[in-house]
C-alpha cells in the first residue's frame, strides 16, 4: 500500500502559499462561555501547550474583567516563548491601561481593543451616535498604541455594521496606528459570499489598509464559522481568530483544527499556510476538553474519536486496499497513532479476517467462515465488538472442532 503519512491528497508547495497568523482565543472568548471557565495553572497549562504548537497569538484573558484574568494573562506573558500575548480590553482609557500592565512582561505583547459599529449595538448597547464611536476608536486605539507598537482593533458585531460608517472606523482605526484591524461576525449571522466580498470591499476602499494585516473572527451560530473564515482569507485577510474545539461564546467560535487542517489539506484551492505543528492537534484537544469538561462531539471534524474511524463494510475493504479510500488526511497528521477499524455490525469479512490477522490468528476458509457467522450474529446484539469478544468466539471455534 503507498504511504500517504507525509502528505495531504493534493497541495501547492508551501513556498508559494500566503503565511497565515493563527490567533487563538479559547483563553479568552472560549473560557467566556458557560461552563468553560479554568483556573490559573488550567491557563498556564494551556498557553504552554499552544505556544509549543506554533500559535501565533494567544489572546491569554481580558484583564480587567478580574484579578484572576489579570494575573493569569500577566503570567502567560512572562512564560510565553514564542507567541505574541494579547489582552482584550474595551475602549475605555482604564481598559486599556490595566490591559498594557498586563501584557508589559511578553516578549511581544499586543493590545487588542474593541468597539461596537453596528446600528442596533450603538444605539442600544452604547448609546451613542456614531460620530462618538469614531472619536472613541481613535482615542482607544491611539492610547493603546502609546503603551505598545502592535494594537488590533475590533470593530464589534462588524458583519452588522453599514458599510460606509465601518470604512471610516477602520481608516480611522489604521490613522491611529492600529496593525491589526478585526472584523467579527458577532453573532454568526454572515456567510461565505457576503463576508468575503467584506472584507474585498474594506480593503479596497480604505486608505493604507496595507498598514494592517485584516482578521476574520467567526461565530457558529449558523454553523458556517470556519467556512466563513477560509472565506475571509479569500477576500484578503491574513489572520485567523480561532479556538481549540471551536469553544466560546453561545455555538463558539471557528475551530482551529478544522481551519488549520482546511488549509493544509486542501492547499489546492486554499494557497495557505499556517506555523501550526499539525500532530499536536489532537492533544490540544485533548488538554482543553479536560480542564474544561467539555466533551469532543463524537464526529467532530479532525479530533473527534470517530474522526479516523471505519465501520462500514465497504469503507473498511476500501481502507485495507488503499488508505485514501475514505481518508484525506492521515491520523497521524493530527497526531491520531492509526486508524481504527471499528469492528460492528456493518462490518464485511474482509476487515474481519484483517483483525484476526492482526491478532494473531490465521484461520482456514471453513473456519473462518464459522467465525465471521457468529461475529455478525454477536454484532447485532452489541453496538461494538471489541477485541476479547472475537478472541472468544474464535476459542470457541477452535474449542468445538476438537469436541
Ligand atoms: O465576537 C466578537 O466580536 C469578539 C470581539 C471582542 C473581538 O469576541
Ligand atoms: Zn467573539
Amino acid at each position: 500500500m503507498t504511504d500517504t503519512s507525509s502528505a495531504p491528497v493534493s497541495g501547492k508547495p508551501v513556498s508559494d502559499r500566503d503565511r497565515v497568523v493563527i490567533f487563538d482565543t479559547t483563553l479568552r472568548d472560549g473560557e467566556q462561555c458557560p461552563g468553560a471557565s479554568m483556573t490559573f495553572e488550567e491557563k498556564l497549562e494551556v498557553a504552554a501547550l499552544l505556544d509549543e504548537m506554533g500559535v501565533d497569538v494567544i489572546e491569554a484573558g481580558f484583564p480587567i474583567a478580574s484579578i484572576g484574568d489579570f494575573e493569569s494573562v500577566a503570567e502567560i506573558a512572562r512564560r510565553t516563548q514564542n507567541a505574541t500575548v494579547a489582552g482584550l480590553s474595551r475602549a475605555a482609557l482604564n481598559d486599556i491601561d490595566r490591559c498594557a500592565e498586563a501584557v508589559k512582561h511578553a516578549r511581544r505583547g499586543r493590545i487588542h481593543t474593541f468597539l461596537s459599529t453596528s446600528p442596533v449595538h450603538m444605539k442600544y448597547k452604547l448609546q451613542k451616535q456614531p460620530h462618538e464611536v469614531l472619536e472613541m476608536v481613535v482615542a482607544s486605539v491611539t492610547r493603546a498604541r502609546n503603551h505598545v507598537e502592535d494594537v488590533e482593533w475590533s470593530s464589534e458585531d462588524g458583519t452588522r455594521t453599514e458599510i460606509d460608517f465601518l470604512c471610516r472606523c477602520v481608516e480611522a482605526a489604521i490613522k491611529a496606528g492600529a496593525t491589526t484591524i478585526n472584523i467579527p461576525d458577532t453573532v454568526g449571522y454572515t456567510t461565505p459570499a457576503e463576508y468575503e466580498a467584506l472584507f474585498r470591499t474594506v480593503i479596497e476602499r480604505v486608505p493604507n489598509s496595507d498598514k494592517a494585516i485584516f482578521s476574520v473572527h467567526c461565530h457558529d451560530d449558523l454553523g458556517m464559522a470556519v467556512a466563513n473564515s477560509l472565506a475571509g482569507l479569500a477576500g484578503g485577510a491574513r489572520q485567523i481568530e480561532c479556538t481549540v474545539n471551536g469553544i466560546g461564546e453561545r455555538a463558539g467560535n471557528a475551530a482551529l483544527e478544522e481551519v488549520v487542517m482546511a488549509i493544509e489539506t486542501r492547499s489546492d484551492v486554499l494557497p495557505y499556510r499556517s506555523g501550526i505543528n499539525t500532530k499536536m492537534l489532537t492533544r490540544a484537544s485533548k488538554l482543553v476538553s479536560a480542564v474544561t469538561s467539555f466533551p469532543v462531539q463524537y464526529n467532530k471534524a479532525i479530533v473527534g474519536r470517530n474522526a479516523f474511524a471505519h465501520e462500514s463494510g465497504i469503507h473498511q475493504d476500501g481502507m485495507l486496499k488503499h488508505t485514501q479510500t475514505y481518508e484525506i488526511m492521515t491520523p497521524e497528521s493530527v497526531g491520531v497513532s492509526k486508524t481504527s477499524l471499528v469492528m460492528g455490525k456493518h462490518s464485511g469479512r474482509a476487515a474481519f479476517r484483517d483483525k484476526l490477522k492482526t491478532m494473531g490468528y490465521e484461520l482456514g476458509e471453513n473456519a473462518l467462515n464459522d467465525a465471521f457467522t457468529r461475529f455478525k450474529d454477536l454484532a447485532d446484539r452489541k453496538k461494538v465488538v471489541y477485541d476479547e469478544d472475537i478472541e472468544a468466539l474464535v476459542d470457541q471455534g477452535i474449542a468445538a472442532a476438537y469436541d
